[in-house]
C-alpha cells in the first residue's frame, strides 16, 4: 500500500500547494524569512514511516517553515492517535504553518509552538520521535538537549547531512560514535542522519 493511499484530500491538497510554492521559491529570488526549504517528497515519506514505527511518547519537530514535513508526520500521529510538537521561530511561517494545519484538517494533531525550540526541549522527557531540521549552528545543541531524553528505541531523525556535510560534520561524527544511540546516514534528500535510542 502507498503512504499517500491513506492521505485524506484536504491534507493531499496542501501538499501539492506548498510542493509547488517551494519550488517556486528555490528558483525566485525570495527573502530568507519567508522562503520554505522544505523536505523532498521522499524525505516526506521517510518520516511518516519512522513516525509509525516509533514507540509511544512525545513526538517532537525542530524547524516547521510552512508545515510540510509535520503534514507527513501526522500522517502518522493520526494513525497512531498521537501528536506532534512543532516548533519554528519566524512569524511569516508560523502564520503558513497554521493555515497548513487547519485547511488539511490536523488542526487536532499538530500543536505548533511559535518561538525558539532550544528554550523549550529540555521540558520534554520521554521523546519518542524527533525531526530536526532548523538552523544548522543549533544542531548539536538540539541533538544534546534530546537525547538524554529519548525513551528506548525512540528515533531521532536530522536533515541536512549531506547536503551541509562541512557544517555539520562534527555533529554527525559525534552521533556516530555516541554509545548512547545506534546511529546512521542515509541518502534520502538532503542526506538524513538517522538515529535509535538504545
Ligand atoms: C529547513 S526549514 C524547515 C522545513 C520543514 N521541516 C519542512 O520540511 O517543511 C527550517 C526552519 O527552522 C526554523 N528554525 C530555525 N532555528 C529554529 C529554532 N531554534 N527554533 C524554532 N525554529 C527554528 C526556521 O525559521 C525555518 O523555518
Amino acid at each position: 500500500m502507498g503512504l499517500l493511499d491513506n492521505v485524506p484530500v484536504p491534507m493531499k491538497k496542501r501538499m501539492a500547494f506548498l510542493e509547488e510554492l517551494d519550488r517556486r521559491h528555490r528558483s525566485g529570488d525570495v527573502p530568507p524569512d519567508v522562503r520554505l526549504r522544505q523536505v523532498p517528497p521522499d524525505t516526506g515519506k521517510f518520516l511518516a514511516c519512522m513516525a509509525m514505527m516509533a514507540p509511544a511518547g512525545t513526538y517532537l519537530e525542530i524547524g516547521t517553515s510552512g508545515g510540510y514535513s509535520a503534514l507527513w508526520i501526522s500522517v502518522a500521529c493520526r494513525e497512531l492517535g498521537r501528536k506532534l510538537i512543532t516548533f519554528e521561530v519566524l512569524p511569516k511561517k508560523i502564520e503558513l504553518a497554521r493555515e497548513t494545519f487547519r485547511v488539511a484538517g490536523v488542526d487536532d494533531v499538530v500543536d505548533l509552538v511559535p518561538g525558539d525550540a532550544l528554550l523549550h526541549l529540555q521540558a520534554y522527557k520521554d521523546v519518542s520521535f524527533c525531526f530536526l531540521d532548523a538552523e544548522k549552528e543549533c544542531y548539536a545543541e538540539c541533538y544534546d538537549k534530546i537525547v538524554p531524553n529519548m525513551v528506548q528505541r525512540g528515533i531521532l531523525v536530522a536533515d541536512n547531512v549531506l547536503s551541509h556535510k562541512e557544517i555539520l560534520k562534527e555533529m554527525v561524527d559525534d552521533a556516530l560514535s555516541d554509545q548512547r544511540v545506534y546511529a546512521m546516514v542515509l541518502p534520502i534528500g538532503s542526506g538524513l542522519l538517522l538515529c535509535v535510542r538504545r
